[in-house]
């Protein structure tokens, strides 16, 4: 699939068909993932493939009523943490910029926007969701408290086609100087 091919067929999917993912494509997508740039290549994401269906529930569980149909159709959901104080931060662990721990978020984009993109190119469709009890998710997943739970991903084979929400222009987003 051509980049922008592939860029502008990337489209948020809240309801996906009962196929599972096999683990494969998982593995492909977060493949993708690592060659995201980082703060100093400390490459902080990290990805918890929830597809055990009694985990996944609980998670599911744990995701407000506007996130339920995504939540619960997704045969998986991709659990997106993040390192905690690395990225941003120098080696005596102080912060190297005024944005504190912003870059770990910046950074985990960068990591789940390449994720996204590559499951579309697998056929695979996905939506970052951003509303979740974080605390209960890490404790149920076991995921240590030197990591913070930054976005979940529903993935899975899309069971819609949505229409693609209106994007602003170069003129609005973009100014030469
Ligand atoms: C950080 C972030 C959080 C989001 N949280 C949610 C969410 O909780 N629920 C949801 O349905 N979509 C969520 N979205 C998806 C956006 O609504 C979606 O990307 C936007 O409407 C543009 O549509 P598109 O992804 O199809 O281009 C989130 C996207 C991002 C980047």
């Amino acid at each position: 699939m051509d980049f922008m091919e592939c860029v502008k067929t990337r489209r948020s999917i809240r309801k996906f068909k009962e196929e599972d993912v096999a683990f494969e494509s998982i593995q492909k997508a977060v493949e993708a993932a690592v060659y995201a740039p980082s703060w100093k290549n400390t490459q902080i994401t990290r990805y918890y493939a929830v597809s055990n269906k009694d985990m996944k529930d609980k998670i599911a569980g744990y995701l407000p009523s506007i996130n339920q149909v995504a939540a619960q159709s997704a045969p998986v959901l991709m659990v997106v943490s993040v390192v905690k104080y690395r990225s941003g931060y120098n080696r005596e662990g102080k912060c190297d910029t005024p944005k504190g721990t912003g870059w770990q978020m910046f950074d985990c984009g960068l990591s789940s926007m390449l994720f996204c993109l590559k499951a579309n190119e697998l056929g695979l469709g996905t939506v970052i969701m951003g509303y979740f009890d974080e605390d209960a998710i890490a404790k149920d997943l076991e995921i240590p408290d030197t990591e913070e739970v930054s976005a979940i991903i529903a993935l899975g084979y899309p069971d819609e086609e949505p229409v693609m929400p209106k994007r602003k222009g170069t003129d609005i987003i973009l100014k030469q100087i």
